[in-house]
Order: C-alpha cells, then structure tokens, then sequence
C-alpha cells in the first residue's frame, strides 16, 4: 500500500505564517509527523509540496498505476483549481481531502472545495492530526477492497 501526501502553496511556510491559524510548527515537521504516521501503520508514502497549481495536477497525473490513495491538502487551490478537480477525477485514485484549520468557520471564499467534490473524505480543523486521520482511513478503506 502505498500513498501520495501533496501539499498545496504555501504549506511550505508552516511556522511562518499566520502561526495564529496554523500553529508554530514547520513544514519540516509536519513531514515528520506524516512520516511517522506512515512507519507506523506499515505504509509506504511520498510527500510532495508546490506552490504552482500545474505542478500538482502533474503530481496527481504521475501517481496514476503507482499509488493506491491520495491525501490531498491543495491549501488555496481548494477554492480555485478545477484543474486539480478534474486530475483527481481523471486518475480516480481514492483520495482524501485535508486542512488544517476549518475552513468551514472561515471566510465566504473558503466555503468552495472543489478538490473536496472528488475526494472520499474530508478531515478539517485538526491540524496535524488531520493528516494522521486521513493516512487511518484511506488504509482501513483500502483494506476492505472497495
Ligand atoms: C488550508 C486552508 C486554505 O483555505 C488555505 O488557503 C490554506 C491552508 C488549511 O490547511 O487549513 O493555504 O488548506
């Protein structure tokens, strides 16, 4: 079993920015703890992170007959990208939508996942913890063989 973890723009700046909404702690650490998740449930993973919405749809074209599950946190995008949309649909790979902080209780403009309309699930506002619950589920999905 092996799954894609793609990150969208800006995620890079964990830490950095807006630590009010998204915490203090980095990007470096966010791959730890998604490494960690990973060793520890005996599943094999790539991360990858883009700030350019191409680069992801590219990402999600390659994992096409390589990875068995997406976790998808396409930050921004979410909003936006029907590009991303029609990449998950296209390579229909069961994926799960992740953010880190509750873009429900946030603006008008978050309130839009496109990405999310392709996307078997959805874990919010748990901040690193979301990304734990997403690798659990897809493995427990993938398991049962639907
Ligand atoms: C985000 C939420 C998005 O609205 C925002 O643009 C991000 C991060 C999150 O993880 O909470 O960049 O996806």
């Amino acid at each position: 079993m092996k799954i894609l973890i793609l990150n969208g723009p800006n995620l890079n700046l964990l830490g950095l920015r807006e630590p009010d909404i998204y915490g203090r702690k980095t990007y470096a650490d966010l791959k730890a703890y998604i490494a960690a998740v990973c060793r520890d449930e005996d599943i094999g993973f790539e991360i990858r992170q883009s700030n350019h919405e191409g680069d992801l749809v590219d990402m999600i074209q390659e994992a096409y007959g390589i990875f068995d599950a997406i976790v998808i946190n396409p930050a921004a995008y979410t909003h936006t990208s029907i590009a991303i949309l029609d990449a998950l649909k296209a390579v229909s790979i069961p994926a799960v939508e992740v953010h880190l902080s509750d873009i429900s209780e946030r603006e008008q403009f978050r309130q839009v996942s496109y990405a999310g309309l392709a996307c078997i699930k959805t874990f919010k506002g748990l901040g690193f913890e979301g990304y734990r619950k997403a690798i659990e589920f897809l493995k427990e999905y993938l398991s049962q063989g639907v």
